[in-house]
């Protein structure tokens, strides 16, 4: 058994937003490697039907929350916490857009976009805490965006809050660091998932041309990152953003 983490402890690794996309594709790689795995969503019927096609469902269980609502974060943390033998990892995936160029972006598109992306993963920090600082140990993944760090026109929104996620990530490293839970953030760049299937053609062939590697990210690129931050090789790494983005954004 490893002292430092890792699928060997058997803690349980939470992801939010799991129902689909890079979300369901981190708990479902997850799962695989050993990790019992938690999946939250807004929807308890799709995260079952997510579950449903892990190779091992029986390492998974879901649990219905609102991230945005702070007494559903607090009841799914205490149902997972009396569930899980130990909790290992947090992924703070959950995210949503809702794009408008800033002078036509409503207050409402504003803090929508804020409620989820910044102020849910919050709830699930604050929530999840106390816990890891009692066990002295736990890893934080909170996933960024590259829009984060370089902004992008039709979506104030979003950067900020993605922005607001890389500042609180190390702040929340700041704090927890002493007792040995680590917080880091990955900033993935153009991801074929729901989520960008819907940019118009032209957007897709602009942003290719930006990539140095000549291809739009998978889910896969991002379970690397992702399982490499909750892995024992990461113990000495915290407060960072580590871009996953083909090299667009440097
Ligand atoms: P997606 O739209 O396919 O999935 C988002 C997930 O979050 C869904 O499962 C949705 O149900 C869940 N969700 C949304 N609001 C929620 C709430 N209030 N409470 C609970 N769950 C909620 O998006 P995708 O592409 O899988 O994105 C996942 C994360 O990765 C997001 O944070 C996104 O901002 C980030 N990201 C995605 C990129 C991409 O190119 N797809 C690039 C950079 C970052």
């Amino acid at each position: 058994m490893s002292e430092q983490g890792g699928a060997q402890t058997r803690g349980t690794v939470i992801v939010t937003g799991a129902n689909r996309g890079i979300g369901k594709a981190l708990a479902l790689g997850l799962a695989a490697d050993g990790y019992p795995v938690a999946m939250v969503g807004r929807s308890l019927d799709k995260l079952e039907a997510a579950r449903g096609e892990a190779a091992d469902p029986d390492r998974i269980r879901c649990y219905a929350a609102d991230i945005a609502r702070h007494e559903d974060v607090q009841a799914a943390v205490k149902a997972i916490e009396a569930d899980a033998e130990a909790i290992h990892g947090l992924v703070n995936n959950a995210g949503i857009t809702r794009d408008g160029l800033v002078m036509r972006l409503s207050p409402e598109q504003w803090q929508e976009v804020l409620d989820v992306n910044l102020t849910g993963t919050f709830f699930f920090t604050r929530a999840i805490a106390p816990l890891m600082m009692r066990q002295r140990s736990g890893r934080i993944v909170n996933i960024s965006s590259v829009i984060g760090l370089a902004g992008n026109a039709g979506q104030a929104n979003y950067a900020a809050s993605k922005a607001g996620i890389v500042a609180m990530t190390k702040s929340v490293a700041r704090e927890l660091g002493g007792r040995g839970v680590t917080c880091n953030a990955i900033a993935p760049g153009f991801i074929e998932t729901d989520m960008t299937a819907d940019l118009p053609e032209k957007v897709r062939t602009d942003m290719l041309k930006s990539i140095p590697l000549k291809r739009f990210g998978a889910v896969s690129d991002l379970l690397g990152a992702v399982r490499f931050m909750l892995s024992p090789d990461a113990a000495w790494i915290t407060g960072q953003t580590l871009v996953v983005d083909g090299g667009m954004v440097m």
